[in-house]
This record gives structure tokens, sequence and C-alpha cells, in this order.
């Protein structure tokens, strides 16, 4: 049986970082909040040089290097992400052209921290479709760019970063399992970003309320633990898989309370749970495929290992894959 089976990973980080220290300069905040509210201690943020296009490109070169392949050998480049470059032309073709994939097409994905899920989804498709394809699949983020530095609830939360991975089809039964995504759009308001308001009068919205990210946290928070909680139930009923046959849950990186919860309510050892927040914080839609690269270079992903992953985020959207390493 033929499956989307991921045949390299890789990371990119920009070189600056914030601490938790860094912060109570600008905001009045402390160590001690922000750690044990989130778990998060420091997080990396990206300067000229380092657009969101260029911490995917470096991500993808590192992916490519991992599998042997060239840059030519790419037939699909999908980048999730809510802060590319520009609004035109797509992330994902400003990293065709860095890469000199010239044999690829290329186009964006918007889910918000469940992109990089979604990407996967989406891949898994054409693959099914035609397994020959080689398929890249990026979650980027500069949300650096869009924090209000002067809003403690959600300035300490962010981080910048890239992760990426290449699908291609295997006969042997590795890859995507089962996938199960949602949307909830009537819960838009509670984790939003509204970008630049419309020039045209008739089309602006009233309740354009400015470029930066807004969230109302505790309500957020509760979605999150519930809804990844239903969507594991739901792809391992799916995938006719126990929690107990996981090996490594790698959920979206938002905050370390949301995991123990969810830890707890799904009944899965603490320890199976990849986690990297206390060094990135919430890198949105790239915090998956860098805790997967992560884990893939340390070693932690075996052969024929059943893994998960989980996601949230603004929409809302949430889902979980199942996948057989
Ligand atoms: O990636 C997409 C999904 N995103 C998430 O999953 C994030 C979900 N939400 C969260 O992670 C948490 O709700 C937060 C970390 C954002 C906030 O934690 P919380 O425990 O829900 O705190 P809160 O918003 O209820 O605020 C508690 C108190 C408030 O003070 P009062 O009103 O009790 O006096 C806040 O003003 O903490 C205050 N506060 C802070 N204090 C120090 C909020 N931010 C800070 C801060 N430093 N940075």
């Amino acid at each position: 049986m033929s499956r989307a089976k991921i045949c390299g990973t890789g990371s990119c980080l920009p070189a600056g970082r914030v601490t938790n220290q860094d912060l109570t300069k600008w905001v009045d905040t402390s160590d001690e909040w922000i750690t044990t509210r989130t778990g998060i201690k420091t997080r990396h943020v990206a300067v000229k040089g380092e657009e969101t296009s260029r911490l995917a490109a470096d991500a993808a070169r590192q992916a490519l290097k991992m599998t042997g392949m060239q840059a030519e050998d790419l037939n699909i480049i999908i980048v999730a992400t809510i802060t590319p470059d520009m609004t035109m032309p797509s992330c994902a073709c400003l990293v065709q052209q860095e890469l000199g994939a010239l044999n690829a097409f290329a186009f964006d994905v918007n889910a918000a921290c469940s992109g990089f899920v979604y990407g996967l989804d989406v891949a898994e498709k054409y693959i099914n479709s035609n397994p020959c394809l080689n398929i890249l699949v990026i979650g980027a983020e500069t949300l650096s760019g869009r924090t209000n530095w002067k809003d403690r609830n959600t300035c300490v939360l962010f981080g910048d970063g890239a992760g990426a991975c290449i699908l291609t089809g295997e006969e042997s039964g590795r890859g995507i399992v089962a996938s199960k995504l949602y949307s909830d759009g009537r819960l838009f308001n509670l984790l939003k970003m509204a970008g630049a308001p419309s020039m045209n009068a008739e089309l602006a919205r009233d309740d354009h309320d400015g470029s930066y990210i807004k969230m109302a946290g505790r309500d957020v928070f509760k979605y999150a633990v519930r809804c990844m909680e239903k969507a594991v139930a739901a792809v391992l009923t799916n995938a006719a898989v126990d929690i107990e046959e996981i090996k490594l849950l790698i959920p979206h990186q938002a905050n370390i309370r949301i995991l123990k919860s969810l830890a707890d309510h799904l009944g899965i050892d603490y320890e199976k749970i990849y986690i990297n927040l206390q060094k990135y914080g919430n890198t949105s839609a790239a915090s998956i495929p860098i805790a997967l690269d992560e884990a893939n270079r340390e070693g932690r992903l075996v052969k024929n290992d059943l893994l998960l992953l989980c996601c949230f985020g603004g929409g809302f959207t949430w889902g979980a894959m199942v996948l057989r390493w």
C-alpha cells in the first residue's frame, strides 16, 4: 500500500534570541510569570535578511540535504504561513526562487498554527494520485513582525522560525496513516490578525483593529485542549490505533499547561510528548515541523514507530494526524 512518507526534515531559527528577562525591560512581566504560565524561557526573533521566505528556504535546504534530492527534483512546494513576506506573491513562490526549484509549482496554505498539518494533508492527497511526486511542505513564520511588543498578553508568547519536510510515495506502509482536520469560523474573533485594511471603502471592515496579533488567551486555551483531544480521538479511531501504541506525540507548541492538560485528557504518558516550546515559544505553523526535525535529528523517531501530530490555531482551525515513521 502506497503512503505519503516523510523522507527528510530540516529547520531554521533566526540567530537572535529574546529571553524572558529581556522582556521585563519592555513590559510589566517576569520570568516567573512567563515560565509558570507558559513554559517559555526564550524565543528567536528575526532581523532583516531573515524574512519568512529565507528561514523557510534554509529549512528546506536542510531537508533536501537529508534526502539527497536536488531542488529540481521537487514537484510541489507548499508553505504554511500567516506571515508571508508579501501578500502576493506567495511565500512558496519566493522559496521556489530561493531554491531554484524550477520544476515545482508553489502555493501557500493559511490555517494559522494548524497550517503545517493542513499542508501535510494536502501533500498526501497529491501523492495518493501520483506516488512519484516529491513534495516540500514547510511551516514558517516571523510573528515578531506582527507582535505588539507593548502588549504583555501576547508579546511573551511568540517566536520566529521555520521547519520543513519532504514527502514522497512509499509502498512499505510507512507514511501518513490518517488525518482529521477541522475549522470553526464562528470563533474567528478570539484569535486574529487583521492585516492591512481594504482601500475600497465599501469593503473595509468596521471592526478592523490593527495589524497585530490579538488573542482571548483564556478562551483559546480551553478550546485548544478540548478540540485537540477530540481530534486525536477521531484520528485514532480512523487509523484503528490505540493511544498506547503511539510512541511520540508532537503537538503544536503553544503552552506547557495546554500540553499537560492534553496529556491528562488523552491518558498518554507525558514523557511521550515532544516539547521544545521553552526554547522557541509559539512559532505558529513552524512549531510542529521544527519539533519534528529536532526529534528526527535526536534519533527519537524510529522506523515504523507510530507518531501523532495535533494542532490548534486561529480560525479556529485544528486537527490531528497519525504517521508510521
Ligand atoms: O497558537 C494558537 C493557540 N494559542 C494558544 O493556545 C494560547 C492559549 N492561551 C494561553 O496560553 C494562556 O491563556 C496565556 C498564556 C495567553 C495566558 O495565561 P492565563 O493563565 O490564561 O492568564 P490570563 O490571560 O487569565 O491572565 C491572568 C493574569 C491577568 O491579570 P489579572 O487580570 O488576573 O490581574 C493578566 O493581566 O495575568 C496577567 N498577565 C500577565 N502578567 C505578567 C497576562 N500576561 C502577563 C504577563 N506577565 N506577560
